[in-house]
């Protein structure tokens, strides 16, 4: 059994997450309950960031917070620090909310509202990372508007799309995020913004794709950005301070993921800047990046009780817990595998297929097919590991299921950091119908 970061198994057989039985947290907090751990998460981001110093390349590590958003965890990624890159006006408050320095936010998105921009720039955040024309025509306006300067990298389709183990090259890109790097939407963009009084062009930022295994994309991305930059600077003699790549690097679900390093994605793509900056004599630029799952995505796992059982004869056995597609969408949306264990018998064989079923009205509500598991009982703890990103971000009340606590794990303590959801909260956007409704309706 793969067990990540601090995890280990104590005197009592039990899973523990930075030196904490997970029993102790399912009394303490109830279950579900996430659990993250803190530790693991700080290794990884300082493995990002040192990769980047020892090669004297001057860097920013932005959390993609998409992968889970919450007050502690910006907290957490400030002290190590990460920059931030958030998707919305709701993100956006949540740093706020967070104490996050504004000057590490960049903020991301294809549809940015008027109002969302204005936030922004209410908040004198690092950087807007422009997606489209509508959006450099809003910059522009709110920005003379308000006699304020904002920096901002234009999002740009390298024409690279990777898969997880794969990746093609294609000429126009069919995606709805950022400006076309080959039919000459990217140079209309950069004409209409870096010669702009209140505008501080940084460069380009292109993103593509997520759970990616291999280097070669990455490469391929950073070399086709980085000879647009030498093109901008042999046409209008710019040169762009920051090259921001994105973030996708993979993870180790389960034992058929075989990721490297996280640190070594990064290795590679600061390795063909710099080579290229040599040979055009370009000064080297700041490399920003935008890891989401690889900062968060193994630090967490999930803690279920056991409940109901059923056999299908010849067919399978379920195990259903008390979560499922409510807090974990990934495995019904993207067909995503995970690994499991049963959190207090971790000792015993793991040697009995179960399909780990959740609660909600559907069929299709199954987290994990084909789990290995004892012969578990009701009551039992079981973990589904490797579920810190997306998971919590993307949580809904379907069924009027109260969403999970999170709990922070280091070292022998533990803090909760997102309390559980009551039935009272479930309701308080409800309003009852009114009389006049009353009568319409009857
Ligand atoms: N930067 C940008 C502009 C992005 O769009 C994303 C992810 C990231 C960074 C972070 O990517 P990561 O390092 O986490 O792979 N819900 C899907 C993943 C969607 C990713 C969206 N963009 C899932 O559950 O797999």
């Amino acid at each position: 059994m793969h067990l990540y970061g601090t995890q280990t198994v104590n005197e009592k057989g039990h899973l523990a997450i930075g030196g904490v039985d997970v029993s102790e947290l399912a009394s303490q907090y109830g279950t579900p309950v996430m659990v993250y751990d803190t530790e693991l998460f700080k290794k990884r981001a300082n493995a990002f960031k040192k990769t980047f110093e020892d090669k004297g390349i001057k860097a920013q590590v932005a959390y993609a917070s998409k992968a889970f958003s919450s007050i502690a965890i910006y907290q957490l990624a400030e002290q190590q620090g990460l920059s931030l890159d958030v998707v919305s006006g709701g993100e956006l408050y949540t740093a706020v909310a967070a104490g996050f320095p504004r000057e590490r936010i960049h903020f991301h998105g294809n549809n940015k509202s008027r109002e969302e921009i204005i936030y922004a720039f209410e908040e004198k955040i690092g950087c807007m990372v422009v997606d489209n024309f509508l959006e450099i025509m809003l910059i522009k306006e709110i920005a003379t508007e308000r006699k304020q300067k904002m920096n901002v990298l234009i999002r740009v389709t390298p024409g690279v799309e990777a898969h997880t183990h794969d990746y093609i090259t294609t000429g126009q890109e069919d995606s709805k995020f950022g400006f076309d790097l080959k039919n000459g939407q990217t140079d209309q963009a950069f004409n209409a913004l870096h010669n702009h009084e209140y505008i501080n062009f940084l460069g380009m930022h292109c993103h593509i794709g997520s759970q990616i295994f291999e280097t070669d994309a990455f490469r391929f991305a950073a070399e086709v950005l980085m000879e647009k930059m030498v093109k901008w600077r042999e046409t209008y003699q710019f040169i762009c301070p920051v090259l921001n790549l994105g973030g996708g690097f993979g993870i180790r679900y389960t034992e058929e993921d075989q990721p490297l390093e996280p640190a070594v994605y990064v290795e590679e793509m600061a390795e063909v800047v710099k080579a290229m900056s040599e040979e055009c004599e370009y000064p080297v630029p700041e490399i920003w990046i935008e890891p989401g799952r690889s900062l968060v995505g193994d630090a967490g796992t999930t803690i279920y009780s056991a409940g109901s059982t059923k056999e299908v004869p010849n067919v399978r056995t379920y195990v259903a817990v008390d979560g499922g597609m409510s807090d974990n969408i990934r495995p019904a949306l993207y067909d995503a595998h995970y690994s499991s264990a049963a959190a207090n018998r971790m000792n015993e064989p793991h040697d009995q297929q179960w399909t780990i079923a959740g609660k909600c009205c559907e069929s299709g509500d199954k987290l994990v097919e084909k789990a290995l598991l004892p012969n578990v009982e009701t009551g039992d703890l079981i973990a589904i590991f490797c579920t810190g990103a997306y998971t919590y971000s993307m949580a809904s009340n379907y069924n009027r299921l109260p969403r999970p606590a999170v709990v922070f794990a280091e070292k022998g303590q533990h803090q909760l950091v997102v309390r559980r959801e009551t039935f009272e909260d479930l309701i308080k956007l409800d309003l009852p119908l009114q009389q006049l409704a009353k009568e319409i309706y009857e």
